[in-house]
């Protein structure tokens, strides 16, 4: 940890489009931020958040996935070098080993587009309209070795229209996203 501003090094890791990296970039630079972004990884090459990273001038790369062992090898040796933390799962779309959690040994956090235990793994807005739930959301929780599964840090729901479709679902829920996991992370490390 950087001792001299008491924010913790973060790593955000990314697959695609990139909104909730956007979002932590924008809290990271508040002046009360518990964090600094000192990395983004994406497995991706064409992965659009990309550009945030680099708009913000933020260190990132691309580490291909040719298998997970190459993978997470590569990537803890470049957490290390960077003293990292924390790291924030948004939208990156591969699973962790239990093996990386182990020697990590730091919090890693994610984000899932519906109100977890419901719900996990993909196609959440979907299954949410076919089963004509009132309710919605997203949740912020703890990265463990099963998908979806680790403990909830902050959750918020959203109401399911009727008139809702999966894109205006998304939409809906992608702004509590934006919301929710900065929030989670002051709640993680304000106690600190
Ligand atoms: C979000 O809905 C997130 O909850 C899920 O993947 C999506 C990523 O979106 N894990 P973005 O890349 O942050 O825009």
């Amino acid at each position: 940890m950087e001792k001299s501003s008491g924010k913790k090094n973060t790593a955000v890791l990314i697959s695609g489009r990139g909104s909730n990296l956007k979002s932590l970039i924008k809290y990271s630079k508040t002046k009360k931020s518990l964090i600094r972004i000192v990395l983004v990884v994406s497995d991706k090459f064409n992965a659009k958040g990309l550009n945030y990273a680099n708009k913000s001038k933020i260190d990132n790369i691309v580490i291909k996935y040719s298998n997970r062992k190459n993978f997470e090898d590569r990537l803890l040796k470049l957490l290390k070098r960077n003293n990292v933390d924390l790291i924030c799962l948004a939208g990156f779309m591969k699973i962790i080993s239990s093996n990386f959690i182990k020697k990590f040994y730091k919090p890693i956090l994610n984000i899932h587009p519906s109100l977890l235990p419901k719900y996990k793994g993909l196609n959440t807005h979907n299954r949410v309209i076919q089963n004509k739930d009132k309710y919605s959301g997203a949740t912020v929780h703890y990265v463990n070795d099963k998908l979806d599964s680790g403990k909830v840090i902050l959750q918020k729901k959203v109401k399911v229209l009727k008139s809702d479709d999966v894109r205006s679902l998304e939409k809906k829920v992608l702004k509590i996203e934006h919301e929710i996991y900065p929030k989670a992370i002051i709640k993680l490390l304000a106690s600190d």
